[in-house]
């Protein structure tokens, strides 16, 4: 009875209130759990792009260092983490320095952040894999079958919680493609566009990560609602958006609305379903309503200056116009790398984030691969 009440505290933390993040219920849960096992010093859950085979570390509970911060990983490199996924089974480690494993990298990590023991369950829905939780222990020994048989129950809310984050944001990203294709905006916008947009945001936020103190939930969402910048433009009639020539003054003002329109869509959506206040849609909100903003305020809707534009924006700003400018359009040839990062360059501080001009000019062999990725993806 007793396990079950406690069970029932770790449901009502992860359940506590739909507007906080999932890195914030984590914590909660992980206070809960704490309360009957002291051992679990660390919980953690990362997740699976099964399109890139990458495994990425989202959110984090930790009572020391965070072994795994701003990680990301080929899961078809990680054999053991592959079986469990393939098989479903979880798996115990009780003295990871004495752990014959062929994932050395790792385990030093965890060593280093003085884990002694670990447990790993991998996170389906559906019957799909989405990703693993793990958990860790200072103490040698710590997941004995007891304890993994009586944290269970808490490994599935933890489980629970991340699929239902998983899955709102999927149905976002599902209902604003849907409009992007009944609206044709992917004429221009391509697929291939907004991917490859997306990989150079997550690549500047990664990188920027460090320094800027952002979290690997902040570069996920960011990575995951950088391809809805441009929602707003359903409201552009085609003669606008699709017009061979110049736009002409009256025009471009309608043009510039998208984002204004992007934004009222951004808050229906919200209100839809009901995440209003979640701090993925803070992301997507920003995404939206600062993607044209410029560093010296000369950009749109609100001629925003410097730090007013959300980290969020400056860095869709960059990834937006370096895809832009090397893509080929109908009315322009495709830019050399070389050509776009000048142009990059010579904007740096005026109408782009000068930290995110510099580290993306530095990311060149990561974006060379991602053209090189995603072409061929748009190929096959
Ligand atoms: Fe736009
Ligand atoms: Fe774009």
């Amino acid at each position: 009875m007793v396990a079950g009440t406690k069970a029932m505290e770790t449901v009502k933390a992860g359940f506590r209130s739909a507007n906080q993040g999932l890195a914030e219920r984590l914590a909660c849960l992980h206070d809960e759990i704490k309360q009957d096992f002291d051992g679990v010093n660390r919980i953690a859950v990362a997740v699976y792009d099964q399109r890139t085979d990458l495994l990425r570390s989202f959110v984090d509970s930790s009572e020391g260092d965070n072994p795994f911060e701003h990680t990301m990983a080929r899961l078809s490199e990680l054999k053991p983490l592959l079986r469990l996924a393939k098989t479903g089974g979880r798996r115990v480690v009780n003295d990871l320095m004495n752990h014959q494993t062929s994932m050395p990298a790792h385990l030093k990590r965890l060593l280093r952040g003085g884990y002694m023991s670990s447990y790993t369950c991998p996170i389906v829905h559906r019957k799909d894999f989405q990703g693993f939780l793990f958990l860790n222990s200072f103490q040698v020994g710590y997941f004995t079958p007891d304890v993994v048989r009586r944290l269970r129950p808490h490994c599935e809310v933890v489980c629970l919680n991340t699929v239902m984050e998983l899955e709102t944001i999927r149905m976002i990203q599902a209902a604003v493609r849907t409009i992007h294709q009944l609206s044709q905006v992917r004429d221009e916008e391509t697929g291939g566009h907004l991917e490859r947009m997306a990989r150079y945001a997550r690549i500047i936020a990664q990188r920027l990560a460090p320094q800027q103190g952002l979290s690997d939930e902040f570069v996920e969402f960011l990575y995951q609602f950088a391809p809805l910048h441009d929602v707003g433009k359903v409201a552009v009639p085609d003669n606008i958006l699709f017009k061979a020539g110049r736009l002409d003054p009256a025009e471009w003002e309608v043009m510039k609305g998208h984002v204004a329109r992007g934004i009222a869509v951004v808050d229906v959506m919200a209100e839809t379903f009901n995440v209003v206040g979640a701090p993925y849609m803070r992301v997507l909100r920003n995404v939206v309503a600062h993607h044209h903003e410029c560093i010296d305020g000369s950009g749109y809707p609100a001629g925003l200056v410097g730090g007013q534009i959300s980290l969020e924006g400056r860095i869709c700003a960059v990834a937006d116009v370096f895809d832009a400018l090397t893509s080929r359009r109908p009315y322009k040839d495709a830019w050399s790398n070389e050509d776009a990062i000048a142009y990059l360059v010579d904007q740096r501080g005026t109408r782009f984030d000068p930290d995110c001009v510099d580290i993306f000019q530095k990311s060149m062999a990561a974006v060379v691969d991602i053209q090189r990725r995603v072409a061929e993806v748009e190929i096959d």
